[in-house]
């Protein structure tokens, strides 16, 4: 991996308008490398967020979760490549990953992510939509198909990392939600990480949002983060 550690943080903006993205953005300063844009901006305001930060020279995380048939994703994201984004998700499944593998076409800096299985569904809520499967083999299964497909990577917890990374080594990036320093409020997150734990899970990039966010000094709560991973990665 040659990502430089503090590119390793995506910080979510999670904010209600593409303003108040811009106050989080200039109060984290230069700590802050790489962001991810979700629906909530999307739609007011966040694709031309996106194009700003990307001219900046900041990285880019569209976290859009596309899911349609082939044809039509493959349109959608060659659309989004034009952007500038770094990172785009989609529902791992062979056809939508093909489509955006074809659609993201030659363009170099924009990775397809798949998304395997939501953590907000367990097994139950798999069984209720007919699927017997169990999670982590689904969740495999669904790693398989980013890979056969040609996608990057996939977004999947800690407790799923060590897993991927055990079957797809350094084929399939790994990005991380679910990620809170030690002493930090889990918010509506059910299973928390620290950052050194979810490092040494096997995750490449972890994604964090209100611990940096919603702290009085974002800037040096990213900091405080991003020298974490540092240390983490160097273990
Ligand atoms: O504020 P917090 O650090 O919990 O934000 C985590 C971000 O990662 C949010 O944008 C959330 O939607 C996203 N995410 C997640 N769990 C997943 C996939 C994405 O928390 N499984």
């Amino acid at each position: 991996m040659n990502t430089m550690p503090k590119d390793r943080l995506i910080i979510a903006l999670d904010l209600p308008s593409a303003e108040e993205a811009q106050s989080a953005i200039d109060a984290i300063g230069d700590e802050g490398t790489f962001y991810k844009i979700g629906y909530q901006l999307m739609p007011i305001g966040g694709l031309d967020l996106a194009k700003r930060l990307s001219d900046e020279g900041k990285k880019v995380f569209l976290d859009f979760k596309f899911h349609d048939i082939g044809a039509t994703v493959e349109r959608g994201v060659s659309s989004v490549a034009k952007l500038g984004g770094d990172f785009l998700t989609v529902h791992a499944e062979p056809d939508v990953l093909k489509g955006a593998v074809e659609g993201r076409g030659d363009d170099k800096r924009l990775k397809i992510l798949a998304v395997t299985v939501l953590t907000s569904l367990n097994q139950e809520s798999l069984t209720k939509m007919g699927i017997d499967t169990a999670l982590p083999d689904l969740v495999l299964k669904r790693a398989e198909f980013a890979a056969e497909a040609g996608a990057d990577g996939v977004v999947a917890s800690a407790k799923e990392a060590a897993a991927i990374k055990a079957r797809f080594g350094d084929g399939l990036k790994i990005v991380t939600p679910g990620v809170r320093p030690a002493g930090a409020d889990a918010n509506d997150q059910k299973r928390v990480v620290t950052p050194a734990d979810a490092i040494a899970a096997g995750a490449d990039h972890l994604v964090v949002g209100r611990p940096i966010i919603a702290a009085k000094d974002p800037s040096s709560a990213a900091r405080a983060i991003q020298q974490e991973i540092a240390t983490a990665v160097d273990l």
